[in-house]
């Protein structure tokens, strides 16, 4: 199927690695100019040969240079994949463990990203009718099942999704979710200091902590999500294929979540 992304604009933020890195190589083989932000060029995201700016997603700044640079580079945008999102340094223990700094660090870019980058991009959004894909985490279904300042971020990013795509809708601004479930990145493959740290605190290595994991959840497909699965779905959401698809949250999960 042709999903008719050829020369459409996009930006991707968090996509030296990962599912970002992924979803930057779907959006290039379907013929997208693709624009990539991180704060570092990894050899795999070099290799792709796209635009890459370099940004601190963390910072108001940093969204605005992630927006600026690519429209500067691409024009304006005909997708966004708000991608960059996870573990900020030690995310082992429970509530009494994370004080307001830590609050603030985990929401800065699991949530607040997002939205600043949204809100930088939306004018050219609106000239191009354009669609975002905001990526959040099975544990917005699931808040006690993960550390409690990331699964309420994502809580708070799918409903902003929601939110927004209710919004925009009449401006021709299609705003998704994708919500993956484990899936196999540098917190279970052992690129991630807080996957090392959260293997670290149940003193199991991080293979046995992802297989340890997918037990207590309840995986129904048996494995671990692979990061292409979750790129396939964001690209097909961004693509004009997905056209009367507006306010959907996608899972990408294995079956974990059991709500209807
Ligand atoms: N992997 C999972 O199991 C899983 C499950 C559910 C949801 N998710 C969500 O899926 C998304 C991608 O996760 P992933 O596992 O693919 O992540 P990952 O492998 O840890 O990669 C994170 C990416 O974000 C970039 N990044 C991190 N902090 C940044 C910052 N302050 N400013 C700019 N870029 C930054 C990193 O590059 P630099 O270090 O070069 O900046 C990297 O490219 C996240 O939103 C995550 O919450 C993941």
């Amino acid at each position: 199927m042709d999903l008719d992304l050829r020369d459409k604009a996009a930006l991707v933020t968090g996509a030296s690695r990962g599912i970002g890195l992924a979803t930057v190589k779907a959006l290039t083989a379907e013929g997208a100019r693709v624009v990539a932000v991180a704060r570092t060029t990894t050899k795999e995201l070099a290799a792709t040969g796209v635009t890459v700016v370099h940004a601190d997603l963390s910072t108001a700044e940093g969204a605005h240079t992630a927006v600026d640079g690519a429209q500067d580079a691409v024009g304006d945008l005909d997708v966004l994949v708000n991608n960059v999102g996870g573990a900020v340094g030690d995310m082992a223990g429970g509530f009494a463990d994370f004080d307001d700094e830590k609050w603030h660090a985990v929401w800065q870019l699991n949530f607040l990203a997002a939205v600043r980058v949204i809100r930088r991009a939306l004018p050219g959004l609106h000239r191009t009718r354009g669609a975002v894909v905001n990526v959040s985490s099975i544990g917005a279904r699931m808040p006690g099942q993960g550390p409690m300042p990331y699964t309420t971020a994502k809580a708070a990013l799918t409903a902003f999704g929601t939110a927004l795509a209710q919004e925009q809708g009449r401006h021709g601004v299609r705003v998704n979710t994708v919500s993956p479930g484990p899936t196999r990145t540098g917190l279970w493959i052992g690129e991630s200091e807080a996957g090392a740290r959260l293997a670290a605190a149940r003193g199991v290595d991080q293979e046995t902590l992802a297989r340890q994991v997918l037990a207590e959840l309840g995986f129904t497909t048996g494995r671990v999500i692979e990061p292409e699965e979750v790129a396939a779905a964001i690209v097909f959401l961004a693509s004009p294929r997905a056209g009367s698809t507006n306010g959907a949250d996608y899972h990408v999960d294995g079956g974990i979540n059991r709500a209807p």
